[in-house]
């Protein structure tokens, strides 16, 4: 059984129909990186996944059981909607730390906060805890600095520190490498990396090709709310059976090579 199953997700905005019918599996220990050009879909399908939009229609089951369901009008409690978050870790593209608080702080915040409402536990101190993970991405040595005093790689290096601190069964990343340029790109593309040879699961919007190709178990091509095509890496970028996935690619590396 798939660890994540989305099915037929579909998603409006007033008379625009953004998600036209979204189903993918997700198993255990997989990789998927989500492709396609701008305004396709790709951070309203991860919206509607991590519940901070609604979906319209469709279902999304999670280690069997049906976390959203389009059929049911049911309105959820803040405690349902954050039970619900927190099977799932989020990096956004522009890292989102609390400039006022210091690295080790911004990973222990949400810890301590879901600890005393009794959302979570954790094995052992939490500070202790949080170190471990900020050295785990390799900025142990950063535990008391800023946000403004890391560069953008550490910064979102610490945002993915503070997603993995709160064991999601997922780990769900929007263009976490958007706002970087190519050297702290790397850096984080290689904590990535080293997160999925740990059997992490992760759900990656993306526009690094190489990446994609390299670290990826399934790559899915979005255009106009649709997935045109899936497969595996070799499949996508060697063999894409689609004519709007030919295009894609074929501008993608046009633009690469400028
Ligand atoms: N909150 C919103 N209200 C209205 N339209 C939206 C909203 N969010 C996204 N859209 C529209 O949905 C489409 C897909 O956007 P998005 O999911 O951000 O695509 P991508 O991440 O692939 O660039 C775009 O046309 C965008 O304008
Ligand atoms: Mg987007």
């Amino acid at each position: 059984m798939a660890l994540l199953s989305v099915n037929q997700l579909k998603k409006s905005f007033g008379k625009v129909d953004v998600l036209k019918g979204i189903s993918f599996d997700v198993e255990q220990g997989e990789v998927i990186s989500i492709i396609g050009s701008s305004g396709s879909g790709k951070t309203t399908l991860f919206r509607c996944l991590n519940f901070l939009e609604r979906a319209d229609e469709g279902n999304i089951v999670l280690d069997g059981k049906m976390i959203f369901d389009g059929l049911s009008h049911k309105t959820y409690s803040a405690k349902e909607m954050r039970e619900k978050q927190l099977n799932f870790g989020l990096v956004f593209q522009n890292f989102n730390l609390f400039p006022q608080y210091t690295a080790l702080e911004n990973v222990t915040l949400a810890m301590k906060l879901l600890a005393k409402d009794g959302l979570k536990s954790f094995d052992g101190d939490i500070n202790t805890v949080a170190s471990s993970y900020l050295s785990r991405v390799g900025l142990g040595d950063k535990l008391s600095f800023y946000p403004c005093q890391l560069s953008g790689g550490q910064q979102q290096r610490v945002a993915i520190a503070r997603a993995l601190a709160l064991n999601p069964k997922i780990l769900f990343f929007d263009e976490p490498t958007s706002a970087l340029d190519p050297l702290l790109t790397n850096e984080v593309l290689s904590t990535l990396k080293s997160l999925a040879k740990e059997n992490m699961t992760m759900i990656i919007v993306t526009h690094e090709m190489k990446f994609a190709k390299d670290v990826s178990t399934k790559v899915i091509y979005m255009d106009g709310g649709y997935i045109v095509e899936s497969g595996t890496p070799e499949q996508i970028f060697e063999n894409p059976k689609q004519p709007q996935t030919r295009s894609f690619l074929s501008s993608f590396i046009e633009t690469e090579q400028k």
